[in-house]
């Protein structure tokens, strides 16, 4: 495991940007693992940054995101699938078909988590998966429990993860309980993990996950484990440690 240290936000983020850039460069027809929520906007920011300067072409790249709200679409704001072409997607020169966000309106869970693995192998895995942690150390929306869930699966949300996205809502009731996440072993195959955490509210995740006991209790521990994880985090979120 790498620990690279930045000042805040913004430095955080181009450090992360640096590196999926590097990644892209290097393999233009990579895979992709994204992410949504406050912390890799910045990063999808400088991306587009680069994109816009000629530095970045994402025509080939492929790409798979970590998770989706159960019952939202596209139409909905607080999707996921909107998130990712809102913040990212509609601004490069990425082929939509060439990504894919779990379908959270598919009534059939289990035929959607399924389907959901079986697009990751048929991309043949991937290549940098791009990860946030939650206040209670879910990566994806594995959130805290008894095992390790492997493959994709529909997951009903802690009270805390509900508390701390109800602030991208309008009312509290609004957040979704359930989501598709992919599982943790989708996570570890990827060939190298890399982590934004930005801020005093991750810092005890970022403690709990990376210098204490791997445990489902805190998911985001089983990276310890990843042969090639990279944590990026700022001051902020380093602090406890
Ligand atoms: C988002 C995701 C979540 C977030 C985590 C942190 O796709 O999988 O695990 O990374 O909840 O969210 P923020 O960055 O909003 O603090």
């Amino acid at each position: 495991m790498k620990i690279i240290r930045a000042r805040d936000y913004d430095h955080m983020s181009r450090q992360a940007a640096n590196i999926i850039s590097a990644q892209v460069i290097l393999k233009p027809d990579c895979v992709l693992g994204l992410a949504t929520g406050s912390s890799p906007i910045g990063t999808y920011k400088q991306l587009i940054e680069w994109y816009n300067k000629g530095d970045i072409d994402f025509s080939r790249v492929r790409t798979v995101n970590l998770d989706e709200y159960v019952g939202l679409d596209y139409s909905n704001e607080q999707s996921y699938i909107y998130f990712m072409r809102n913040n990212f997607f509609d601004h490069v020169n990425i082929d939509l078909t060439n990504t894919n966000v779990p379908c959270g309106t598919n009534p059939d869970a289990a035929a959607e988590c399924a389907r959901y693995d079986y697009i990751i192998k048929e991309l043949g895995g991937i290549d940098l998966q791009l990860l946030g942690i939650g206040p209670n150390g879910h990566i994806g929306f594995n959130e805290p429990g008894d095992s390790f869930i492997k493959g994709t699966h529909k997951v009903a949300l802690h009270e805390s993860t509900i508390q701390a996205n109800k602030r991208f809502f309008e009312r509290e009731e609004d957040v979704p309980k359930f989501a598709f996440t992919m599982g943790i072993v989708d996570i570890m195959q990827a060939e190298r993990v890399v982590m934004v955490a930005s801020g005093e509210n991750k810092a005890e995740a970022v403690r709990n996950a990376f210098f204490g006991p791997v445990t489902p209790r805190v998911p985001g521990s089983i990276l310890q484990l990843h042969k090639n994880f990279t944590l990026v985090a700022d001051e902020a979120a380093l602090s406890k440690i």
